[in-house]
């Protein structure tokens, strides 16, 4: 019943800043997905006989690949698979999963915050026994594996039943099928005062809780509205659809200005969140305000206490290099340590798995802490309602005494997405050429303190990840950071990073484009973006 299937390699499976992404198309070739699941296969050794974890967003073809991967599990000698109801397990419980039934690890199919459909994007990411993504060791092997890859092992077996809750044997390995939500929504009870919370649902708190047709929907009813007890209704666009209803799962100004305006209007509720495609990503919006994500690490950060998992204090915090250095100032202040890694939550594993860090968050609307392995939605949501809740203040009120007694990191992202690769690439090479000689330099009233190509040495395992994006700070503190997205699927992003650190409140009120302006003017003339990409302006700016 098992067969070893002849193939021939890809040369386009190596994995970007969180797992294999591409269009759906491209995963329908013939062996396609097959390669690259047997790929991580031979990457990996030790695992006959034990528990691998499967769930994806729900989005179009994610069913298909699960049968996939149930055949071929059981070709290569896994012992059991737990899979979520439907095929659906977030990518926070996922990890949740695998640490709490001890499994071997687990395979997540997603494509984050990225459209879905027949068209749209699709990805396999492979996430280890501590329940993160695969550390660079292993994507490395895998892509290195699908470069040679001449076969592959699969069962010949009847498509399983993934949507009814239990137990089946399917050559020798045991297909466990599991609610997606239960175990997920339990730790989440294990980590905050759910009664506090439902106290403020009671008091008349107003929340709106956005999950975009994508995989947060059935977590977010159970939790917020059937666990918490806030009002029908706060979930809005709660049932997962493969292609997230026509629009792009990804929360931020762009493409949740329904929520952003409805939180800015007169009958704002006093809360607004919501979740990307996989539900690792947060927005937050108070009435009124609109929280950046580098903020919102700060600010959680500076305030978890006041949840029960995180009474006895932090162990450190960790960014991202190019997000704000507004959870620097907190660290300070909590006398604990702050780590710089390079983009990708898979940098955090280490730091989390030794002790040295326990909230983590990222410019792109991810934050979470040591209780999984990767970043967390709701997680967010729910220790943002508990801050709310112990302090009695609105978010606008939260936000502007941290700047208060902090400073406030003006911050914003500019990309320009879709560009040629070769010119992204042209842009950055000549950059890289400059370095040396920008330290000292003026540009426009400006002076380039130091300039450098940032390169991570992890603290834990020693192991060195160079070329992680390009550093330009100014004297004063202003800083200008550059680097090429490694989650796009058709040519390159350019990703524009631009920070100013403001003490002055009597200066915390200005627009953020404004008071970043010869920033944004400075980085053009630095990098040449106009020329490098054609563009006279970003293509999103967040
Ligand atoms: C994913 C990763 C994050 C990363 C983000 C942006 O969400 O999980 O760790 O920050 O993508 O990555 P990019 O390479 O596109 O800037
Ligand atoms: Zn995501």
């Amino acid at each position: 019943m098992i067969r070893t299937v002849a193939t021939t390699p890809f040369d386009d499976q190596k994995p970007g800043t969180s797992g294999l992404r591409k269009k759906v198309p491209v995963f329908q070739q013939a062996h396609y997905a097959e390669n690259f699941i047997q790929s991580i296969f031979d990457a990996l050794s030790g695992f006959e006989g034990k528990t691998l974890v499967v769930g994806g967003d729900g989005r179009y073809y994610n069913r298909e690949v699960i049968q996939k991967v149930v055949a071929m599990a059981a070709a290569n000698g896994f012992g059991r698979l737990m899979i979520g109801q439907g095929g659906i397990l977030s990518t926070p419980a996922a990890s949740h999963l695998i640490r709490k039934y001890k499994a071997f690890g687990g395979i997540i199919l997603s494509a984050s915050h990225n459209p879905g459909g027949p068209k749209e994007d699709f990805g396999i990411k492979y996430n280890a026994e501590n329940g993160g993504p695969a550390p660079e060791k292993i994507t490395d092997a895998i892509y290195a594996r699908s470069k040679e890859i001449r076969e592959y092992r699969i069962a010949d077996i009847d498509e399983v039943d993934i949507d009814t809750i239990g137990k089946v044997e399917v050559e020798g390995m045991t297909v466990e099928v599991v609610d997606p939500v239960r175990d997920y929504a339990d730790m989440m009870e294990s980590l905050f005062d759910f009664n506090a919370l439902r106290r403020l649902f009671d008091s008349g708190f107003r929340m709106r809780f956005d999950a975009m047709h994508a995989v947060t929907g059935p977590y977010a009813k159970e939790i917020f509205e059937r666990r918490l007890g806030a009002a029908e209704g706060t979930c809005r666009n709660f049932r997962p659809l493969p292609d997230f209803g026509g629009h792009h799962p990804d929360p931020n100004l762009v493409h949740a200005k329904h929520l952003y305006d409805e939180m800015m209007g007169p009958d704002a509720p006093d809360f607004g969140a919501a979740s990307d495609g996989d539900g690792d990503r947060n927005l937050i919006i108070g009435k009124g305000i609109f929280v950046t994500p580098s903020d919102s690490l700060a600010l959680l950060a500076a305030n978890a206490r006041v949840a029960p998992a995180y009474a006895a204090g932090l162990a450190g915090i960790a960014r991202s290099m190019p997000t704000s250095g507004a959870a620097d100032r907190v660290a300070q202040k909590l006398g604990i340590g702050l780590y710089e890694t390079p983009t990708g939550w898979k940098f955090f594993g280490n730091l989390l798995d030794a002790g040295m860090a326990t909230i983590c968050g990222e410019e792109s609307a991810g934050t979470g802490s040591s209780h999984v392995r990767e970043k967390d939605g709701l997680w967010a949501v729910l220790l943002w309602l508990s801050i709310l809740a112990a302090r009695g203040e609105s978010v606008k009120e939260i936000v502007e005494t941290h700047w208060a007694e902090f400073g406030r990191n003006y911050y914003s992202r500019h990309d320009y997405e879709k560009v040629e690769t070769t010119r992204a690439d042209g842009l950055i090479e000549e950059l890289r050429g400059r370095l040396p000689d920008l330290p000292g330099t003026q540009v426009r009233g400006l002076t380039v303190e130091t300039a450098d190509d940032f390169a991570y040495h992890d603290p834990v395992d020693g192991s060195v990840s160079e070329h992680q994006g390009i550093r330009i700070l100014f004297a004063g503190g202003s800083r200008v950071v550059f680097r090429l997205s490694g989650t796009g699927t058709s040519g390159a992003t350019l990703r524009v990073y631009i920070e100013r650190y403001e003490p002055d409140a009597a200066r915390h009120g200005l627009d953020t484009q404004q008071a970043l302006a010869d920033l944004i003017a400075a980085a053009d003339e630095i990098a040449g973006i106009r020329r490098h990409t054609g563009r006279d302006r970003p293509s999103v700016i967040t």
